[in-house]
């Protein structure tokens, strides 16, 4: 029984910063953050969006096609919890109306919650082939503004349903992790902006893969020209391109252009977003499968790392006929109507997303009709409201 994703759809605010008027602020080449970070424009989410409203409406794009009596199992990962005990999947299951008998939890290790939360359900689908399953990723990176980070910041989320059959990616089984109890970036409980170790962080991302693509290549007898494409986790797009440049040493020309290329599509997406944390890799597979044109069956290797630190390879093949499960035009129409925003106007709404909300104070939201948004709290109570 093949097991994998049917669905795939995709939030960001309505809001972005241009890198080279963050780099002029800074008093930075802007060709620091353009190729040397690799970034152009990154999300910025004011306080009526949060990991919840983000994880609603990126599966609000595709429920409607949902046989919901079906799901069985909705996960979140996340590594910008809005509670310390309830899960923020249950915000999400209240809003899309799903039924009492689904199972749901949030999963947190940083980046690699989303990951973890796709492997879950495909045992779980492999368990229970007729139940299908929701998993979401979403956050909000903050490192603070004036940071080293600040460049590598974004918001937004991605949310994926996994059943038997799927119509998108066939998962294959096996996979190779590895961890270790580093501290390359981590975010203690009374900070609402990350700690990270940059340049350590890079060094181990970079030995992560090349253990777990090298273990999982031996486990699979694969070959790196087995692959149409490798898709990674992009805290910033410099850093998967370090990691595809390793990948590639030492193979043919035919091999290193498609590798190369594909990776060019797969981060398009996320150098125009930012960092997502835990959707970040799910974010490259879209751009690839909206950007490119894969044959069915191709070898799509996944690179997942969660700092602190977790990694993980694995690959999937591409399903005959993906492109009529896509929807490029509404992602792309995502990303035109953000609003530019100034230099000024971003710091404000850092500075503010750093204060807790005032309870009973109500906000509300400037995003467009339908969009859920977190609309302040009630007696301490979340409230989720939707355009
Ligand atoms: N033109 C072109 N390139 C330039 C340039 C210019 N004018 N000026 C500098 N550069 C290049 C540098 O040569 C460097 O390239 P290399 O990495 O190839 O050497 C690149 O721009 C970045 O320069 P610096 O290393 O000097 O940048 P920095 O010290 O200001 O910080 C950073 C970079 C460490 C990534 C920082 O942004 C950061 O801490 N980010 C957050 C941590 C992070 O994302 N880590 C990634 C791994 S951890 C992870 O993956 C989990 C997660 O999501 C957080």
């Amino acid at each position: 029984m093949q097991v994998g994703i049917d669905q795939i759809g995709f939030y960001t605010p309505n809001k972005y910063v241009d890198m080279v008027d963050l780099a002029t602020a800074r008093g930075e080449d802007p060709n620091k953050y353009l190729i040397g970070i690799g970034q152009k424009r990154m999300s910025v989410a004011d306080s009526s969006q949060d990991a919840v409203s983000m994880g609603i409406n990126a599966t609000l794009s595709y429920i409607d096609q949902v046989d919901c009596d079906q799901v069985g199992l909705l996960l979140m990962g996340t590594e910008s919890g809005v509670d310390q005990s309830k899960s923020a999947s249950l915000f999400v299951k209240s809003a899309l109306k799903l039924r009492p008998e689904v199972r749901t939890f949030e999963i947190k290790e940083a980046c690699f919650g989303m990951t973890a939360g796709i492997m879950t359900a495909c045992d779980y689908i492999r368990a229970h082939p007729d139940r299908s399953a929701i998993v979401i990723g979403s956050d909000i990176a903050k490192y603070g503004v004036g940071s080293a980070g600040e460049v590598t910041q974004g918001a937004g989320s991605v949310s994926v349903l996994l059943k038997a059959n799927p119509r998108i990616l066939s998962i294959n089984s096996g996979y190779s992790a590895y961890s270790a109890d580093v501290n390359d970036f981590w975010r203690p409980n009374n900070s609402p902006i990350a700690l990270v170790d940059g340049k350590y962080s890079k060094e181990v991302y970079l030995d992560f893969f090349t253990r777990t693509f090298a273990a999982y290549q031996r486990q699979m007898n694969y070959q790196v020209s087995d692959f149409a494409a490798l898709v990674y986790h992009l805290p910033f797009v410099k850093m998967g391109y370090k990691a595809n440049q390793l990948a590639i040493a030492n193979q043919n020309e035919i091999v290193q252009k498609r590798l190369e290329q594909n990776f060019g599509l797969s981060s398009y997406y996320s150098r125009n977003v930012g960092n997502i944390y835990t959707a970040s890799l799910y974010l490259s597979l879209l751009s690839l499968l909206e950007q490119g044109k894969l044959n069915s069956d191709s070898l799509i290797g996944f690179f997942s790392y969660g700092s602190g630190a977790m990694g993980e390879f694995y690959s999937g093949k591409i399903v005959s006929g993906y492109e009529k499960m896509l929807t490029p035009n509404t992602n792309k129409q995502m990303l035109a109507r953000r609003k530019k925003i100034s230099i000024t106007e971003y710091e404000q709404i850092f500075n503010q997303s750093l204060v807790l909300p005032q309870d009973n104070h109500f906000l509300d939201s400037d995003e467009e009709n339908g969009y859920w948004y977190f609309a302040g709290t009630n007696q301490h109570i979340r409230q989720y409201k939707q355009k």
